[in-house]
């Protein structure tokens, strides 16, 4: 029986992981996260009520779940203190069920004065980030010299930690982006939220995983972003600054991959991204806007557009081959409801050349022309179905053929925001 589970993006984020980890962590008693930070945007709908999270993994709605945050994340102490206070407003008390890794790196205000400077320095070369201090905090982890939540411990030593970091970056600040210089108070002021409200959450993650573990326990491992946004593997320089696939499980919160039993990616029905980078499929006509208003496609962390276009088979075989994926859940089915015709791309084609693999240089997957295949639509409503059979013959032809040109089997169907609105076509705990 399975029970160590990654769920991962296998686009370019916001695939519907957060409902996927709420829906399974039914049957789970712990989930991770081990990446990324507040950039993320994860989306639960419940009987009507929707909840976003950003830092909390998306198990936390379960009074039975366990919610940790492996080292590999990075921490905004306020964000995730405002998350907490959010939740409990709402009658969710989860303090005992909510433990943090004290190695994980924090993100403080330089961080996001840099990534903001960066930006507009960058001018039309600005990857689009989400603006929140994700890629500095990264570096800074990478750089080794980051605070990490352990040091907000001993409220001296923090303090002689952030003045010299702070006259560092403050350098950059002023003198290369001619940008104002960040305040010691504001840094001192996010450690003090960490000290007053987070300090006691600090727990051994790899060692409560390994206790997890021999208790035989579900654990579910919840990505953040996609693996087209991953450092190593996505469209660089276009990506977020984390490990955003599976590998990423092993080092963000010091489980072995040997422990690992499935993998899921979740993947749109379509494509969308949001932020500058290249996109293949993305379309610019009546289409792309359909998808994109019935899809309501703007970013969950940030109100943005997202781009939006057909389905990439190249994009997605790639992220089952990194991922070693075990399979798919295919989301947002019912977006796709109205179209006459839908098409999926199987291949490109780069100065009159085959391509069949995603190119890593971004310049040439930016230049890359999709060949597609066009499927016929099934022009009716799927919203909210939960058996295959009672999906319309197109729909299902469509999905066959997508885990088809993706060689793994899909999983489940989601065909509505709401928790209850998917079709499980194989128990991943059953495997
Ligand atoms: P995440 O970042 O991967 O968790 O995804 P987001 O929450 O950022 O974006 C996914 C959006 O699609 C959210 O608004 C979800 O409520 C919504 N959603 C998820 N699955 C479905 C689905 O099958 N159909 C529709 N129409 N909406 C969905
Ligand atoms: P979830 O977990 C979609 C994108 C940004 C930008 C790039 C770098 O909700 O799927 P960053 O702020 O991370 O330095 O921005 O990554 N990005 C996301 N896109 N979903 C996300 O998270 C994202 N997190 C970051 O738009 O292109
Ligand atoms: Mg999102």
């Amino acid at each position: 029986m399975t029970k160590s589970i990654v769920i991962l993006g296998s686009q370019w984020g916001d695939e519907g992981k957060g409902k996927l980890v709420d829906l399974l962590t039914d049957k789970a008693q712990v989930a991770v996260r081990f990446q990324g930070g507040h950039n993320a945007g994860h989306t639960l709908v419940i009987n009507g009520e929707k909840t976003v999270l950003h830092l909390i993994p998306s198990g936390i709605l379960h009074s039975h779940v366990t919610c940790l945050i492996g080292q590999g994340v990075v921490i905004s102490p306020s964000h995730l203190w405002a998350e907490i206070e959010k939740l409990i407003q709402k009658g969710i008390d989860f303090k005992n069920r909510l433990k943090i890794s004290g190695a994980a790196t924090l993100v403080l205000p330089y961080h996001v004065a840099l990534d903001q400077a960066r930006e507009k320095a960058k001018g039309s070369k600005a990857v689009g980030t989400t603006g929140r201090g994700i890629g500095p905090a990264y570096e800074d982890k990478i750089g080794r010299r980051a605070l990490r939540l352990c040091d907000v411990l001993d409220a001296a030593r923090f303090e002689e930690k952030a003045k010299e970091l702070l006259h560092f970056h403050n350098f950059v600040l002023q003198n290369y982006f001619s940008a104002e210089p960040v305040s010691l108070a504001s840094v001192l002021e996010e450690g003090r939220i960490a000290r007053e409200h987070l300090a006691e959450l600090i727990d051994d993650v790899p060692a409560r995983l390994k206790q997890y573990r021999q208790e035989n326990k579900t654990m579910i491992f919840e990505g953040a972003q996609g693996t087209l946004l991953d450092i190593d593997q996505g469209s660089y320089p276009y990506v977020t600054s984390s490990n955003t696939t599976a590998g990423g499980v092993a080092s963000g919160c010091g489980y072995g991959p040997r422990y690992l039993d499935a993998v899921l990616g979740i993947t749109k029905a379509y494509c969308t991204r949001v932020g500058a980078g290249p996109f293949p499929t993305e379309l610019h006509d009546e289409v792309g806007k359909n998808i994109a208003t019935r899809g309501n496609e703007f970013g969950s962390t940030t109100g943005r557009p997202r781009r939006c276009g057909w389905f990439d088979a190249v994009a997605l075989r790639r992220a089952v081959m990194i991922n070693s994926l075990s399979g798919l859940v295919v989301t947002k089915l019912d977006v796709l409801d109205s179209l006459e015709e839908i098409k999926i791309a199987t291949g490109y084609e780069y100065q009159g050349q085959q391509l069949s693999e995603l190119p890593v240089d971004t310049d040439i997957l930016a230049e890359a022309k999709p060949v597609y295949e066009t499927w016929p639509g099934w022009q009716c409503t799927t919203e909210g179905i939960r058996n295959w059979s009672d999906l319309p013959k197109a729909a299902q032809n469509y999905l066959n053929r997508m885990a088809e040109l993706c060689e793994v089997p899909i999983y489940m169907v989601s065909t509505g925001a709401e928790r209850k609105d998917t079709i499980i076509l194989r128990d991943v705990f059953e495997e």
